[in-house]
């Protein structure tokens, strides 16, 4: 029997872990496996490498992938070069099937986000078989209660921010921390909270600059001079707008984040006269190794995953609800997670203070 592994969409801490454990487990019941290069492109070009033993050891605490990875492709509007040298957008997804049977995959196990996630039960539908093993930094699939890479991104942040206090403190500062996530507030939140943020902005609550400067200056009074904001990338600006820095055109996931943190330093320097300074962390937040709760993860979302392949459940992807793994349809994949404005999170971060400019 063979199958085949591939990860697509934004890397994230734990990938290898996952490449490593699926490959572990299928490796253990007789199964070939076969890594494809950079997502569906690999299977589209037939781009790929057997996954022994050797392939996949020492990979554990390996950030990135060792396949390659790509959230620029969509197969159902895929770049290809015509006779005329013209690049024409095809539908390849006929052609992927076709790969994966021609190649004899018994089974694909796609390691992606919402975006491969979904293109993964797209083809399913168009006769693929392939089980997923949803990941993100940014923690915002519905369909499962954590994904890995997630911890090691806030823990990431978390440092920046502990660096930050030292320097906002010795200049009588407002540093800004603009933190990843997409539409989703949860590393902003997870970091502001563990990293002693003095304001957290995030997608979920709509926020004032006034309620910012009020809390900027309530510290004033009781002697701090200097404050911590954390914003997240997906958060609007005042009035509902959305700060994007790029626009790609044909991919799954057209929108590119960022520059919020710059709107929020403005706002800061003209209402209240402090100097403020932004940092935007950016890919740093992708990279290095997993800390060890995403290792662990990791892991039993790969052996999941393999046995969910040796089971025939094509169609479905790993999940972790509460303390258990188990499977959810694919088509669920899609469905966002979001910070819930009333929750005992964001309750709890109010409690100690935590202004988020509402
Ligand atoms: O989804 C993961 C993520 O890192 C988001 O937090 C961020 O908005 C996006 O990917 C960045 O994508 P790129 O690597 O294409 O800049």
């Amino acid at each position: 029997m063979r199958m085949g592994i591939l990860t697509g969409g934004g890397d994230c801490p734990g990938l290898n872990a996952v490449i490593r454990a699926a490959t572990k487990t299928l490796l253990s019941k007789g199964v070939e496996v076969w890594g494809f290069k950079d997502g569906y492109r690999g299977i589209y070009l037939r781009d790929c490498q057997l996954l022994d033993r050797a392939a996949v050891s020492g990979l554990l605490h390996r950030g990135g992938t060792i396949l390659g990875s790509n959230n620029r492709d969509n197969p159902f509007r895929f770049p290809v070069r015509a006779a005329s040298g013209e690049i024409e957008y095809r539908d390849i997804s006929a052609i992927l099937v076709e790969s994966m049977n021609s190649l004899q995959l018994q089974c694909l196990i796609a390691i992606g986000g919402d975006g491969t996630l979904s293109i993964a039960n797209e083809l399913c539908s168009r006769g693929a078989a392939i089980v997923g093993v949803p990941k993100t930094i940014d923690n915002d699939l519905a369909a499962t209660d954590q994904t890995f890479g997630f911890v090691t991104a806030v823990h990431t942040a978390t440092e920046a921010l502990d660096k930050l206090h030292t320097t906002a403190e010795s200049h009588h500062r407002v540093m800004i921390l603009e933190v990843m996530g997409r539409y989703a507030g949860w590393i902003a939140l997870w970091c502001g909270m563990a990293g002693g943020a003095d304001v957290i902005l995030i997608p979920e609550i709509p926020w004032q600059i006034d309620r910012v400067v009020e809390k900027i200056r309530g510290r004033q009074l009781e002697g701090k001079l200097f404050s911590i904001i954390v914003v997240a990338e997906g958060t609007p600006a005042p009035g509902g707008k959305r700060v994007v820095r790029e626009q790609i055109a044909n991919s799954g996931d057209p929108l590119r984040l960022g520059g919020i943190g710059e709107v929020v330093r403005e706002l800061v320097e003209q209402e209240t006269g402090m100097e403020s300074r932004v940092t935007v962390l950016g890919h740093i937040q992708r990279g290095g190794s997993p800390l060890t709760t995403d290792r662990i993860l990791a892991t039993r979302f790969g052996v999941a995953a393999a046995e969910l392949a040796m089971e025939g459940r094509y169609g479905y992807m790993v999940a972790l609800k509460g303390t258990q793994i188990t499977a959810v349809p694919l088509k669920d994949a899609t469905k966002p997670s979001n910070v819930h404005p009333d929750g005992q999170l964001v309750h709890a971060a109010r409690a100690v203070g935590i202004s988020f400019g509402d």
